[in-house]
């Protein structure tokens, strides 16, 4: 994109669209003052920090600290990029762009590529009527009832039948104007051994496939009457490439951001069935395994990508190598169990959207417990030479993650289970590491001295137990397995009483088993100032790698201020008894001590 849209057309545009109407689509907003209130869309939240102004025509969450203009809000809120917004705001007030614009707006799609675009429109609706409204459709309609779709899906899917029959769609394309060779190459008619052209879905439950825009690029059609293959899908085109687009991501894309976190589906079926549940941030794959581009894509939108695909054999597979691949690109996967033989959709009709949300989603694996359970496959754990082999596949894996915490957590559970001491673990796993080679060791020595400046950042008056606490709190703020470990050490105590408060709440809130998730954790804070001020503190920069040390650093100033505070609390009160009993000579003494240990601290924090 080098070519500008004039300021003035911006200017125009932006003049013409009210800030206040195009958030009040997205948000219900009340007007306090000169500004407007809602919740944010960006971020949970349940008491409104998130303000329009519309003299100034921003808008700015307190909580999250988005902000922006009109076009930014469309793009933080659809995705779109400035150029997508702009045209977005022109076209609801019926202004047009310059002609250029327009043409690069279109972005290398041809003129056949946009009448593709205009017969997938009109299929899309032709199927769907057919599904709904004609005596031929009524089985297909019947199905989906029978499979649990309501009304209400089929038609937000708008989920569709192709009749039986060998050229309906051929007519009916022809009538429209559109050229039967250009729609065999958009694969909606096929040609057949007599040279004929003829309707290429059959007596097939029709699934229209969106582009990440919303625009119709393809179908896939799922037969009623057990013909091969179940699914019969479009073919690749320049519209409709498999291996980057996923299934509902239009519809699913603010629900990803706003949870940061994403649920990856194997078929249509289960996205449908998930939304009708209310689980909206699902896509699925278009019959093929994820790709790094997809993966990519999800990555960008979520923290977590929960992977939940069937319970067979070979849902499972499938599992492993897109949590590998999800991994690999920095993810944090988890992985669904989903028992043997079903798969979500039949999951949620059978047992109901509260046990999949609560059993199957909530209860999901992180990624190398997942693993953990997948080796067990391969081996018979039950012979000591299989259990031997499974340790060290175990411990491989062990040794490839980053983070010390982490590695220690489950070096743990393995040490556990399996009756093996801690420390030979540990042992095993930094001898794997250190023949990782150069590469991680350079990369850890460089991110250890990035770390260090840690303490002397210490902001600016603040001693040196109230900076460790405010790092340790971000880094239990971010991190389960670093909160498990303070609370083991310290508990709830720290020295600042509002972090006392905090860290309560916090360790609440992983004991019902949540993840780390601020912006979800403050949700269920209600008192404003607790609230603000954990947000201050996740806002501290965190370092993915933070090393064992230095957690137990913190903790070991935190408790060194408890001692100290605790023995001048003694010693004040053996100088008022000396005082007491006129012993002024010691009660002097005494006070000398107090003012050593004072001075002490005093030197320790600065
Ligand atoms: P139901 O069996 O109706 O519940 O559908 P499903 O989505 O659960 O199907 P399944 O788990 O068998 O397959 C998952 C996804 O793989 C589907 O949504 C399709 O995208 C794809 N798929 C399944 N079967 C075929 C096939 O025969 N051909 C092609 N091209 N894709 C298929
Ligand atoms: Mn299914």
């Amino acid at each position: 994109m080098t070519m500008h849209i004039p300021e003035e057309t911006v200017d125009e545009i932006r003049q013409s669209n009210d800030i206040v109407d195009v958030i009040g689509e997205y948000v219900t907003l009340k007007k306090q003052g000169k500004n407007f209130f809602g919740l944010c869309p960006f971020h949970g939240e349940k008491t409104p920090s998130f303000s329009v102004t519309q003299d100034k025509q921003i808008f700015h969450c307190f909580g999250c600290g988005k902000g922006g203009n009109v076009f930014t809000f469309l793009m933080e809120i659809e995705g779109f990029t400035f150029y997508q917004a702009v045209q977005h705001l022109a076209d609801k007030k019926g202004l047009s762009l310059p002609e250029g614009f327009q043409q690069q707006q279109a972005q290398g799609i041809s003129n056949e590529e946009q009448m593709n675009l205009k017969a997938y429109e009109w299929l899309t609706k032709l199927y769907h009527h057919l599904l709904r409204h004609t005596k031929e459709g009524k089985q297909a309609y019947q199905y989906l009832l029978q499979r649990g779709f309501t009304d209400e899906m089929i038609k937000k899917f708008q989920l569709g039948y192709s009749p039986q029959s060998r050229d309906v769609i051929v007519r009916f394309l022809d009538k429209k104007g559109f050229h039967s060779q250009h729609m065999v190459n958009a694969g909606v008619l096929t040609t057949n051994d007599q040279n004929q052209t003829t309707d290429r879905f059959r007596g097939r439950v029709m699934f229209p496939i969106r582009n990440h825009l919303g625009k119709n690029v393809a179908f896939g059609g799922r037969t009623i009457t057990d013909q091969e293959p179940k699914y019969l899908n479009s073919p690749e085109s320049n519209l409709f490439q498999k291996g980057k687009l996923l299934f509902n991501f239009d519809l699913a894309r603010s629900s990803i951001r706003k949870n940061r976190q994403a649920i990856l589906f194997e078929g249509y079926m289960d996205v449908i069935s998930a939304f009708q549940a209310g689980i909206t941030n699902g896509v699925a794959t278009l019959g093929t395994s994820i790709t790094e581009s997809q993966a990519r894509l999800l990555n960008r939108y979520a923290d977590t990508i929960i992977v939940c695909y069937d319970g067979d054999k070979a849902g499972i597979n499938a599992s492993y190598k897109a949590a590998r691949l999800l991994h690999h690109i920095g993810s944090n996967v988890k992985v669904t169990a989903i028992p043997e033989g079903l798969d979500p959709d039949s999951y949620i009709v059978k047992y109901g959207t509260d046990r999949f949300q609560h059993e199957i989603i909530d209860a999901s694996y992180t990624y190398i417990s997942f693993l953990m359970e997948y080796f067990k496959k391969d081996y018979n754990l039950k012979l000591e030479g299989d259990r031997i082999q499974y340790i060290e596949k175990v411990i491989d894996e062990l040794a490839l993650i980053n983070r010390p915490m982490e590695r220690e957590y489950y070096a743990k559970e393995l040490a556990t289970e399996y009756e093996l001491s801690i420390e030979t673990i540990i042992q095993e796993i930094s001898n794997r590491r250190k023949k990782l080679g150069s590469h991680q060791d350079k990369h850890r020595a460089t991110s250890h001295t990035k770390n260090k400046p840690i303490f002397k950042r210490k902001s600016k008056l603040l001693p040196a137990f109230h900076n460790a606490e405010k790092q340790l709190l971000t880094y239990m703020l971010h991190d389960v397995f670093i909160a498990e470990k303070v609370q083991e050490s310290l508990g709830a105590s720290f020295n600042i009483d509002m972090h006392k408060i905090i860290v309560t709440h916090l360790y609440a809130f992983y004991e019902e088993g949540h993840d780390a998730n601020i912006s979800q954790f403050i949700e269920r804070i209600d008192n404003k100032e607790i609230k603000n001020h954990i947000i201050e503190l996740a806002m501290e920069t965190v370092h993915s790698d933070v090393s064992d040390k230095e957690i137990q650093d913190y903790i070991r100033i935190i408790k060194a201020e408890h001692g100290d505070k605790a023995t001048i609390r003694q010693l004040q009160e053996e100088q008022k008894k000396a005082e007491v009993q006129k012993d002024f000579v010691k009660a002097a003494q005494i006070g000398m001590e107090i003012l050593e240990i004072q001075k002490k601290i005093k030197n320790a924090n600065h």
